[in-house]
């Protein structure tokens, strides 16, 4: 038996009532599709938290992982983790996170263990995801932290001990600290939209002015902070290889009074002074001579 409801729109300028005809035993739905079941749902809710919450029963040891690396995983990232190719590196790559080029491993950068498990059942062997049993997985995983020295080659790994092995560089992870990111939705005396201006929006980050009051650094200087960023703070910002720093009013002061074009120039050109070398573009020549005047802009506008 069909059911006939009389709704009236709300809408402006319309005052028929709609006809609806519905379903009774599909009210609230559209009349297609079913409600998934709750082992449909456990295929596809597999997600390991940080903590280890979801983590299924089950264990495996470096021992058996050996064997399931060698014969499922080695042809592509190497029998010591060390990647085939183009294939990621899996192992290794301790401290290199400040060189030129990082090699970013599980010992090296990942912050999680349990994204480790997670990603393996998930999506490897890369031609058969989702292919290895919960032990199997668990096996495999322990052969990788065995890999990046983590682990002993006695380990087992399980649900219970897998959350409590911390990555080395778990502390290399820290908040996202723009403003845009962390803001709790605003359910009273909001903002206005409108007045939020976009500051810049070709490079990189999109710069915003969420401040009320304060005067905005100068458009310049908002798009040259994404590039010092990039480019210059690591020398910058700490006075690495006698670098003046950031911000630093005495270390600045006499240089600024060269004026904005010298500064400029020797930023592009590079320049060897009484403190040290500053190279040609900090090292970035695929800078424009615009992206460094950009740089140069924020840095001398953040001298107080
Ligand atoms: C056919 C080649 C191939 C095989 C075999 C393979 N992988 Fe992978 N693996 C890849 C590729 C390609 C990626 C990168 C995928 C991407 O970035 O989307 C990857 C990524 C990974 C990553 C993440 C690396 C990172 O730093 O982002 C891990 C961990 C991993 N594989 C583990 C395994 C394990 C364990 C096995 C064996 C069970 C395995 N892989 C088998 C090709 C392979
Ligand atoms: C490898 C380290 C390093 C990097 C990277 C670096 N600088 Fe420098 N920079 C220096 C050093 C050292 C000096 C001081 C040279 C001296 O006075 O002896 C300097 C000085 C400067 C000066 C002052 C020049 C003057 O006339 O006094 C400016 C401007 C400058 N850098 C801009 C930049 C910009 C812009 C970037 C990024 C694109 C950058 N630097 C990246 C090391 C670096």
């Amino acid at each position: 038996m069909a059911l006939i409801i009389l709704a009236a729109c709300n809408q402006p300028g319309n005052s028929q009532p709609a006809l609806v005809q519905l379903d009774p035993a599909r009210i609230g739905h559209y009349g297609f599709g079913s409600v998934a079941k709750a082992d449909e749902i456990a295929g596809w809710n597999i997600d390991i938290r940080p903590d280890g919450k979801g983590l299924p029963e089950g264990q495996g040891s470096v021992e058996d992982g050996e064997w399931i690396y060698e014969a499922q995983c080695a042809e592509c990232h190497g029998s010591f983790g060390e990647g085939v190719g183009r294939f990621p590196v899996l192992a290794g790559g301790m401290d290199s996170l400040r060189d030129f080029r990082p090699t970013k491993t599980i010992g090296s950068y990942w912050p999680y263990t349990s994204t480790l498990y997670d990603y393996i059942y998930r999506a490897m062997p890369f031609t058969q995801p989702q292919s290895l049993s919960v032990d199997e997985t668990y096996a495999v995983t322990a052969y990788v932290l065995y890999l990046n020295d983590l682990v002993g080659d006695d380990f087992e790994l399980n649900q219970h001990n897998l959350a409590n092995i911390p990555l080395p560089n778990r502390a290399g992870f820290t908040r996202d600290p723009r403003p845009d990111v962390a803001n709790i939705r605003c359910m009273e005396n909001c903002r206005d939209p409108a007045k939020i201006k976009i500051l810049s929006e070709t490079l990189p980050s999109v710069q915003q002015d969420y401040t009320s009051g304060i005067e905005p650094a100068s458009t310049k200087a908002n798009a040259g902070q994404s590039i010092y960023t990039q480019a210059c703070k690591l020398c910058h910002e700490s006075g690495l290889a006698g670098a003046p720093v950031h911000g630093e009013k005495d270390q600045w002061e006499t240089r600024i009074a060269q004026g904005l074009d010298k500064l400029v120039s020797r930023a592009i050109t590079g320049f060897t002074g009484d403190s040290g070398v500053m190279p040609p573009k900090g090292g970035f020549t695929q800078l424009s001579d615009e992206e460094i005047r950009l740089a140069v802009t924020y840095m001398v506008e953040s001298v107080p």
